[in-house]
């Protein structure tokens, strides 16, 4: 089953990761694929608020994974800096891939496709023109 939904601008993005974040129950993954500034960290905000997380999220690159609270754990992991799936096994991120509580919204999930568990939403955002861009959600 597939979506495609058009954002005007970032504002958009937000408010569809705050529909999302509606549907999702624990241990739920959301696969966010698209090039550098085509808006994942965006929709992951507009997930956060969506979950009643008041802390700001920011990109997690340096750390890799960042968990915020809200209506349940947010786990925020960006794998822009993974070069194979095995890395993330090394250094134990693998327990957010499902997590046992909460979500995980993955950045870059075509870098460790492998370790995302089947079924789960996969969302590629593509630009547009200006402040448009495209999204396609799959399950
Ligand atoms: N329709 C839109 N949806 C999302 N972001 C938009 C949109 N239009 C403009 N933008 C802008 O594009 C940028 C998207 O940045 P964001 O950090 O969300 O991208 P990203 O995909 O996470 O990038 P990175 O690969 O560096 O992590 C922001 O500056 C945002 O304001
Ligand atoms: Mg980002």
């Amino acid at each position: 089953m597939e979506r495609v939904v058009i954002t005007e601008g970032p504002e958009d993005t937000m408010r569809l990761g705050e529909e999302l974040a509606r549907e999702l129950r624990a241990g739920d993954v959301v696969a966010l694929v698209g090039e550098l500034g085509s808006g994942k960290t965006t929709l992951a905000k507009g997930i956060a608020q969506g979950l009643f997380v008041r802390e700001p999220v920011i990109s997690p690159s340096f750390l890799l994974a960042r968990t915020y609270r809200g209506q349940m754990p947010l786990h925020h992991l960006d794998a822009y800096r993974v070069n194979s799936p095995q890395e993330l096994v090394e250094v134990g991120l693998t327990e957010l891939l499902p997590p046992e509580e909460g979500v995980t919204v993955v950045e870059w999930a075509d870098r460790v496709e492998e370790l995302i568990p089947p079924g789960n939403l996969w969302i590629r955002l593509e630009h547009l023109d200006g402040d448009r861009r495209k999204l396609t959600l799959r399950r």
